[in-house]
């Protein structure tokens, strides 16, 4: 099962980076939006995104000026974009990569369901709500998978390949090559909440947020802890800035409802006050830090 033409729905943050990534690995692309404002700045995106690519091989020697346009042209080619759903038909693969709403999800898979030829196969890059529901509301449950990908989609190597107890083998086979092609690492999960790296790594912020709550350290010594003694790139809280305070928040919700159990999902007291107050994080200018830009204090 070779899968050469893919749906992408959804073309902002997360969509437009898997239309190019599957459009770099030699697929036919169908990118689909609600609305043709939304399918232009998604494409726009892509467009830049590509150039940015091309001059960056040109410039560390990896391609010449000419071999770099034409790339640009060839991967530019397969892309095509739509707002009918039909147009998604006779994809071997749709991946959805829509609002984080569980029942728009669910409703989209429904109506691809009836849409799609019964052999496509059907991927959601949802980071927090379980695979087996979306497969369910689809009709056809042992053709679907998790694909998450992580921001940005053009840069970072990994994707998680999430399999339910329902995925068909070859189904499943079919969405790692797939993600192989798009450059990626893949790694198999099941169907668990987080998967692999949200469910590491939303517990670890959280752990950051409610010692600095406690006032067991400050968060600039929290956050040089884990850079200069862990080797990471940026501290826990300066990621849950990056993050989003909401995004966090609404992640930790949607488990503790689902496992009310579990000590490692518990909601700090600081996350829901500042997302109440309206400090989503560098986004918003404040979270557990000032932004300014790039800038915190
Ligand atoms: N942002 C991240 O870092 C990140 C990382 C991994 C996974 N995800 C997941 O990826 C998904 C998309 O997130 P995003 O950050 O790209 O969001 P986004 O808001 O940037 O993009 C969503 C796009 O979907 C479109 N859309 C909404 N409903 C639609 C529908 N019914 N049909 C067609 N298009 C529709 C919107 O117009 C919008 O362009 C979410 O499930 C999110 O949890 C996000």
């Amino acid at each position: 099962m070779e899968i050469k033409k893919v749906g992408v729905v959804g073309c902002g943050l997360m969509g437009h980076g898997i239309v190019q990534v599957a459009a770099q690995g030699g697929c036919d692309v169908v990118a689909f939006e609600m609305d043709e404002g939304a399918l232009a700045k998604g494409i726009a995106r892509i467009e830049k995104s590509l150039a940015k690519l091309a001059s960056k091989n040109v410039e560390k020697g990896k391609m010449s000026e000419d071999e770099a346009q034409a790339w640009v042209a060839e991967t530019r080619g397969r892309i095509a974009s739509s707002t009918e759903k039909a147009s998604l038909a006779d994809c071997d693969l749709v991946v959805e990569a829509i609002v984080e709403n569980l029942d728009a999800k669910k409703g989209l898979f429904s109506e691809l369901g009836g849409t799609c030829k019964p052999e496509t196969i059907f991927a959601s890059n949802t980071s927090s709500f379980p695979i087996g529901e979306m497969a369910t509301a689809s009709g056809r449950p042992e053709r679907f998978v998790g694909l998450h990908f992580f921001n940005p989609v053009q840069l970072m190597r990994l994707v998680e390949v999430v399999r339910t107890d329902e995925t068909d083998a070859e189904v499943y086979d079919a969405a790692r090559a797939f993600g192989s092609a798009c450059g990626k690492t893949p790694v198999s999960c099941k169907d668990t909440p987080g998967f692999v790296v949200n469910r590491l790594l939303v517990p670890y912020m959280v752990q950051a947020i409610e010692m600095l709550d406690r006032g067991d350290a400050s968060k600039e010594d929290i956050d040089a802890a884990m850079q200069f003694g862990c080797g990471h790139p940026m501290g826990p809280l300066t990621l849950t800035d990056y993050v989003g305070l909401d995004t966090t928040l609404s992640i930790l919700e949607g488990w503790t409802e689902r496992y009310p159990d579990e000590p490692a999902f518990s909601v700090p007291a600081s996350l829901r006050s500042k997302v109440a107050e309206g400090k989503l994080g560098r986004k918003t200018g404040e979270g557990y830090y000032a932004w300014e830009g790039d800038k915190k204090s």
